[in-house]
């Protein structure tokens, strides 16, 4: 029987790296001979990108409720497990994953102030046993990562999304409560400061890995 792949997700608040470290960690793994399969949360399968859609869209007339939100996230989050994540491991190939359960205790508990008691039932009603390997936390001060938000818009276009358009006070909360969850979960977590330039936040995680994937 083939060994199960590994799971990595990449969290923290908006614009402190993770889509960009994404590429660079997958490049990393795969010139180590493993075989990567990147994907993101919400979303991942097209049923899931569609349930994000509904999650992110600021144009409705009518506030989410938080505990709608909560259901939704975990509703993709089923979707994703079962059609995408769940099939690549049992296969053998890694998964990496911007974003997953932590945002949900970041985002919906820290943010919204939903009770992490309730974030933690629906997370063994969704995933049983199934919790990520290893979960790179990158870190920096609410301000920087919302700067790098506000040049990424200016450069890129587009519209702030609806988790974007929180207030200041919203998200350091949320990291907050990724922080604490890496201070409850050290062996699981690899805490990054990600405020360094790119290329010390890229060493930092290199010899992260090089420690927790000693296998590699
Ligand atoms: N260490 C860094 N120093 C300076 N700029 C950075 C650094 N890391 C990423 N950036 C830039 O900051 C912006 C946000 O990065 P990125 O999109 O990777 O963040 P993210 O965590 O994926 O954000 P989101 O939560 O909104 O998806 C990008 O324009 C990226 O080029
Ligand atoms: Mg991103």
């Amino acid at each position: 029987m083939t060994a199960p792949g590994r799971f990595i997700t990449l969290e923290g608040g908006e614009g402190v790296g993770k889509t960009t470290n994404m590429a660079w960690l997958c490049g990393w793994l795969e010139a180590r001979g493993v075989e990567v399969e990147r994907t993101r949360e919400p979303g991942g399968t097209p049923r899931a990108e569609a349930i994000r859609e509904l999650l992110l869209d600021p144009d409705f007339d009518e506030p989410l409720a938080s505990d709608a939100e909560l259901l939704l996230m975990f509703a993709a989050r089923a979707q994703h497990l079962e059609q995408r994540i769940r099939p690549t491991l049992a296969r053998g190939a890694w998964v990496v994953c911007d974003r997953f359960t932590d945002a949900t205790f970041a985002y919906q508990g820290g943010g919204r102030g939903l009770d992490s008691k309730r974030i933690a039932l629906l997370e063994t009603f969704v995933q049983g046993e199934l919790t990520p390997d290893l979960t790179i936390l990158l870190d920096a001060p609410v301000e920087t990562a919302q700067a790098r938000v506000t040049s990424r818009l200016k450069a890129k276009g587009g519209q702030r999304d609806r988790f974007e358009q929180e207030r200041q006070a919203f998200f350091r909360r949320v990291r907050e409560a990724y922080l604490s969850r890496a201070r409850a979960e050290p062996e699981r977590f690899l805490v990054i400061d990600a405020s360094a330039p790119l290329e010390q936040v890229q060493r930092a995680l290199e010899s992260g890995l090089e420690t927790r994937l000693a296998c590699l």
